[in-house]
């Protein structure tokens, strides 16, 4: 296959293994191309990208950019805080007008649930979900799925741990859709106010033990505790929650094994994650964000319909 059976990327609810083993496929040749000298090449000269950041970002926003840079495309970036968006006007009619002005794909996220889907419907151009509120980031779950392959080998077989907030998490979603796809076993770890009832449905193990998760797993996904997103308390002070739930490198060492430890950013040092844990030789956090910039042109190169065959 050479060719997605998607001309959006909304979600990894709504691609198939196919598409995902494509993306990861094309990801690595341009990892290589990303590591040469000269890091750019002509593929996306003739398309203009518009980068629309309705939320805050630092890893995604300059992933994609870099990604279109590297693949030569004209790049657009809007950020909602200097728009006119502020001055009342609607999703829509601003996307429109950029699109007015020739532009051929879209990268957006957006706080509200479900807004990337809502555009796909109405205009013609590309779609990149780049986190949609507390439901997808599908670009984040296939740069976590490409790193665990990378240092792994495989993602079938794989037991992969996601351990925190996954009640707010857009990231744990996407990581549960990719990875079950993929025949990796995932199991779900942090406080029972922080996962949804009835998760288990997606087809993954849920314990409220951290200690449990990180015996069971070969890799370890550590993810933020999302305050902005909670309306209530979920659990006493965060201090108690690193307490209970954080992973430091005294457990890590205290386990008969070498798990990798893996965390979307941004990191909230103390809190999720001690920092010893997160700069030790078992975490591959920053191969994550590198993984990144190759998976995000593969994805745009893809949906552009070029492809290497
Ligand atoms: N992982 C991630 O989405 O980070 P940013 O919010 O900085 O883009």
């Amino acid at each position: 296959m050479s060719a997605l059976s998607t001309k959006h990327l909304l979600g990894i609810k709504y691609i198939n293994t196919d598409d995902i083993h494509l993306i990861l496929q094309t990801a690595k040749e341009f990892k290589e191309v990303i590591n040469r000298p000269i890091k750019k090449v002509p593929s996306l000269r003739d398309l203009t990208i518009a980068n629309l950041f309705f939320e805050n970002s630092t890893r995604t926003r300059i992933s994609f950019e870099l990604a279109q840079k590297r693949l030569s495309a004209d790049v657009i970036n809007f950020s909602a805080s200097a728009s006119s968006v502020k001055k009342g006007e609607t999703l829509l009619d601003t996307v429109n007008n950029i699109l007015a002005m020739k532009v051929d794909m879209i990268v957006m996220r957006h706080s509200s649930v479900g807004a990337p889907m809502f555009l796909a419907n109405k205009i013609d151009a590309n779609i990149i979900n780049a986190g949609d509120g507390t439901h997808e980031h599908p670009t984040q779950a296939l740069l976590d799925a490409y790193s665990i392959k990378e240092k792994v080998g495989e993602l079938k077989g794989v037991r992969v741990a996601i351990i925190g907030d996954i009640r707010h998490s857009r990231v744990a979603l996407s990581n549960i859709y990719c990875l079950t796809k993929m025949g990796a076993e995932v199991m779900l770890a942090g406080p029972p106010t922080l996962i949804p009832k009835h998760i288990e449905s997606l087809g993954v193990k849920v314990t409220y033990n951290v200690k449990e998760a990180l015996e069971w797993c070969d890799v370890a996904n550590i993810l933020r505790i999302q305050l902005e997103r909670q309306d209530i308390k979920y659990f006493p002070t965060l201090r108690e929650y690193a307490l209970y739930y954080g992973i430091t490198k005294e457990i890590l060492d205290s386990l008969n094994k070498k798990i990798l430890i893996m965390h979307p950013g941004p990191i909230n040092r103390g809190v999720e994650i001690s920092s010893d844990a997160a700069d030790s030789p078992q975490s591959i956090i920053l191969d994550q964000v590198e993984n990144g910039v190759a998976i995000r042109m593969a994805i745009m190169f893809l949906l552009a319909g070029r492809s290497f065959t």
